[in-house]
């Protein structure tokens, strides 16, 4: 699958196959999230993969619309220390996993951390050093839904010259 392919196709999945996930599927992800852009060169980002059941259960249970993850083989905990782009690098990681994972023909789920209320109990969790910030909570794995979802069309969003 090409770049557009994969960016066009990618969707959000919230219902997986107790498939698990190949460790070098998984490593090449990650190696994609680490490629992004970053402002200043700063590669503020950490990437935690989490597998075992019952982080995921308390992960499903401590977010407020990650219940899924519960059931979802594989969550990858996006963090970034408190640089001046940490948001804007954290966002871009994050992305490229997302694109990644579909090329891989996996599906994948963005669940909100940062600016959360429970972004700090998970990184307590995950074992993450002071000054770290959490940026997602990415569930992948192979899909067992096919959801549709209308979005706005290019000509409505698209401008030329002027807004
Ligand atoms: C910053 C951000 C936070 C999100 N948080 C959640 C979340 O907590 N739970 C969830 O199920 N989906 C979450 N999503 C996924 C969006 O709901 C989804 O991307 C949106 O509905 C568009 O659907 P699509 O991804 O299939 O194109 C989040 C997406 C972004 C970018």
């Amino acid at each position: 699958m090409d770049a557009i392919e994969a960016l066009k196709t990618r969707k959000s999945i919230r219902l997986y196959l107790a498939k698990p996930v190949p460790k070098e599927i998984i490593e090449d992800i990650i190696d994609c999230g680490r490629l992004a852009p970053t402002a200043r060169g700063v590669e503020p980002w950490e990437f935690i993969v989490v597998t075992d059941v019952d982080t995921r259960r308390w992960i499903a249970k401590t977010t407020d619309f990650g219940g899924f993850i519960a059931d979802t083989p594989v969550c990858v905990v996006v963090l970034c220390r408190d640089t001046k782009y940490y948001l804007e690098d954290g966002c871009a990681a994050a992305e490229n996993i997302l694109v990644a994972a579909r090329a891989h023909g996996l599906g994948s789920c963005w669940v909100a951390g940062d600016k959360k209320p429970y972004a700090p109990a998970v990184c307590e969790k995950i074992g993450a050093p002071e000054g770290y910030k959490l940026i997602s909570l990415l569930a992948l794995g192979y899909a067992a839904e096919n959801p549709s979802k209308a979005k706005r069309p290019l000509s409505s969003v698209l401008h030329w010259e002027r807004f």
